[in-house]
């Protein structure tokens, strides 16, 4: 565990209890790879009923991630995609309560440009911007625009992420900025409206280098895993290398969560969706995983974990089953907070608030904030 103090962002884990998120379904067929799983369009209409809804439930924040291209198959699985920047300012509108981050490819946008959308967002949404900073790790997703920095390595995408995220707080702060970097120069750049507070930063690296730039620069990490014991581990891991640069970082993962009546209702809709396995969007993953041709068509430990149809963790029971897991992984792994997805959010999203959210907020209270008013 860390000895250092989160920075508060007005969300429960400034003071030890869990910040609840949900995943938006952004793209097309959520995180279910299946022709089985109920239809998710990915459209505005949806994903801005999903805010208000998140905010009604009680939910801590909304997160949209950033994709340009799918994974086909017979779903077209991600083949539409929503830009998450122009979503997450129109759902700030609709909202007021509910954090709202967005995503960021690095390799993609100069610093200056993502500097000046975030301070607007930070005003359109009164202060409740947040900002999921990814390299960009899937080659036919930029080469296809040209954007593909070839000769850049993974870890070197990292260090070019780092001058950027750099640039950015920078111009936050600074009238004027001159930097003179290996990917990024400045000459007396200039940036306003500055954002009233510096917007959440958070990223989802799993490589140890991917970690390293969270510990250095951000102020939360999503953590890949499922298990409590595997979660655990990392967390701590993340926090002990945040720690020994004297920071705090806070840890997340996802859970897909697939509500019935009873458990055995709840198992059998996972079934179905397995049942309903889409082989070519499967193979359109792989591809943009990086899989060589060759491999694809054949067996293996990704493919085999692949046609549970669910491409994140998931819980599948009533919601008594859901609270038992979901305690239990926050008791064993000691994350601070969890991002949710959900086959049918319109559903799925008014549910966990009714039935789950109350208690966990209730076994998970954090410390109460003494002094607010002086
Ligand atoms: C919660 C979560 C959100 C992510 N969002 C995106 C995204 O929007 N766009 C993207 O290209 N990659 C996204 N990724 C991939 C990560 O940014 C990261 O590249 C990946 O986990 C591999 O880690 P590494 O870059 O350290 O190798 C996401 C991963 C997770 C777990």
């Amino acid at each position: 565990m860390s000895d250092f103090a989160p920075t508060p962002f007005d969300i429960p884990s400034d003071a030890g209890g869990k910040d609840l998120g949900i995943f938006l379904p952004i793209a097309n067929g959520g995180w279910i790879l299946s022709k089985n799983k109920p239809e998710l369009d990915g459209s505005y209409a949806y994903n801005r009923q999903c805010a208000v809804l998140a905010e009604e439930a009680g939910f801590d924040f909304v997160m949209s991630m950033s994709k340009f291209r799918g994974y086909g198959g017979e779903t077209h699985h991600w083949d539409s995609s929503l830009d998450p920047v122009v979503l997450m300012a129109a759902l700030s509108e609709v909202t007021s309560k509910v954090k709202c981050w967005t995503t960021v490819h690095t390799i993609l946008q100069n610093p200056a440009v993502v500097a000046k959308m975030l301070a607007t967002l930070d005003q359109v949404s009164n202060g409740r911007s947040g900002l999921n900073v990814v390299t960009g790790s899937y080659k036919g997703e930029f080469s296809q625009m040209g954007a593909w920095p070839e000769g850049v390595d993974h870890d070197a995408r990292y260090d070019l992420a780092q001058e950027w995220i750099t640039a950015i707080k920078r111009l936050w702060k600074e009238d004027s900025v001159t930097m003179d970097g290996k990917y990024f120069q400045l000459e007396d750049c200039q940036s306003w409206p500055k954002p009233e507070k510096r917007p959440f930063l958070v990223c989802a690296g799993s490589s140890q280098r991917g970690m390293r730039f969270t510990s250095e620069e951000m102020d939360a990490i999503f953590l890949s895993g499922a298990e409590p014991e595997e979660l655990a581990r990392a967390s701590h891991e993340a926090k002990a290398d945040a720690a020994s640069l004297g920071r705090y970082v806070r840890t997340y993962s996802m859970m897909t969560v697939v509500f019935g009546d009873t458990d055995e209702e709840a198992e059998a809709t996972a079934k179905h969706y397995a049942e309903g396995f889409d082989e070519g969007a499967l193979h359109g993953m792989m591809r943009a995983y990086g899989f060589l041709d060759a491999e694809i068509g054949k067996e293996n430990a990704f493919t085999k974990k692949a046609r549970s149809s669910f491409m994140a963790a998931y819980v599948a029971g009533s919601s008594q089953t859901v609270i038992d897991k979901l305690t239990e992984l926050f008791s064993v792994a000691e994350t601070d907070g969890l991002m949710l997805i959900f086959p049918d959010y319109m559903t799925g999203i008014p549910k966990f608030g009714r039935e789950v959210l109350p208690v966990l907020r209730e076994r998970f209270p954090g410390k109460v904030k003494v002094g607010n008013h002086g």
